[in-house]
């Protein structure tokens, strides 16, 4: 099979020369995005596999039509980006890799948990300050100590609350899909309970519409003083507006954010070669008590092994007819 993959990094290029060397299949990277401009460079092979978080315009898919391209293989499990409807018509079917590593997710969610708790921001900002003795001042809370919050008990989740069992920690969860793993430890609690609750929310839940702005000015409002929040979920699930106000007015006591509202514009912005401006990020960005990171959670030398070689290995099933669990067309 003759495959073309669109959004190649680097470190990914191994795992795409190891694969193509076993299967007999041969791959050719391109560093750019798929969009209607790239989509020519796939004309002749027999399936594309992409990464990307910004969109994938509905043309895309009429483009793969005239060059009789069946075949999208995403390389990451979040697909709001894509427009499946337009994909179906033109009669393209796309595969997305849902769980290419929960652990990867889950240990960067704890990580940043830890980070807020022990103010490492603050010491940071001081120590760049060259204020050694304000540094040492930054008392921190402990995890084994507070009631987490976990909203999303999915893989992902679970992953969390596997990891926050070993700390003590107290874990409530909303009691809308209770997962089915007798050996993890956890509270099922309305959602305005855990929001009562929590001393951390983190979030684990798709970016489908019904969950836009989950996290709004009323939900903050319900929280505890102090309260952290993470999410390294899905950008469209928190009101950034509204943490802002939340996070001035010292109503919570920080957040961590990886995915970023507006990711996708600034991200769009920068490919065409403009300046990264985002007021919200910039703010953000220079509160101590916020870490951010550019939607990195899932970077891991583990998930990007398993997220190119299940994607090729679904444009082979595709390809050989044989079913691919991971349709979403
Ligand atoms: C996903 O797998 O959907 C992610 O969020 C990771 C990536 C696209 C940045």
């Amino acid at each position: 099979m003759r495959i073309c993959a669109f959004g190649v990094r680097g470190d990914e290029v191994p795992y795409f020369q190891r694969w193509a060397a076993r299967t007999e299949n041969t791959v050719t990277m391109h560093p750019d995005y798929l969009t209607d401009q790239t989509l020519p460079l796939a004309a002749g092979y027999d399936g594309i596999t992409s990464f990307q978080t910004v969109p994938y315009p509905s043309t895309v898919f009429s483009g793969m039509q005239q060059l009789k391209l069946r075949y999208l293989a995403l390389r990451n499990a979040g697909y709001e980006n894509v427009d499946l409807t337009a994909a179906a018509h033109h009669q393209v079917r796309v595969s997305y890799v849902p769980a290419y590593s929960p652990r990867a997710i889950a240990e960067f969610a704890v990580m940043s948990m830890l980070y807020l708790l022990r103010q490492a921001g603050a010491v940071q900002t001081a120590l760049h300050d060259a204020d050694y003795p304000l540094a040492k001042t930054f008392i921190g809370r402990e995890l084994g100590d507070l009631t987490v919050g976990v909203v999303g008990s999915g893989r992902i989740g679970q992953a969390v609350i596997q990891i926050l069992n070993g700390f003590g920690t107290r874990v409530l969860i909303t009691d809308s899909h209770l997962p089915k793993n007798l050996a993890l430890t956890f509270t099922p609690v309305s959602f305005e309970e855990l929001l009562r609750q929590s001393d951390i929310l983190t979030l684990h839940i798709p970016g489908d519409p019904e969950n836009t702005n989950l996290l709004n000015e009323a939900a903050f409002a319900q929280m505890k003083p102090g309260a952290l929040i993470v999410n390294t979920a899905r950008p469209n699930l928190i009101d950034t507006a509204a943490l802002l106000t939340h996070l001035r007015s010292g109503k919570l006591g920080g957040a961590a954010i990886d995915t970023f509202e507006h990711e996708a514009d600034d991200l769009l912005q920068l490919a065409h070669g403009e300046t990264f401006a985002d007021p919200l990020w910039d703010e953000l960005l220079a509160m101590p008590n916020v870490m951010l990171s550019p939607h990195i959670a899932y970077y891991t030398d583990t998930a990007v092994k398993n997220m190119v070689e299940q994607a090729l290995d679904a444009l082979v099933a595709f390809d050989q007819g044989v079913r691919v669990a991971t349709e979403l067309t």
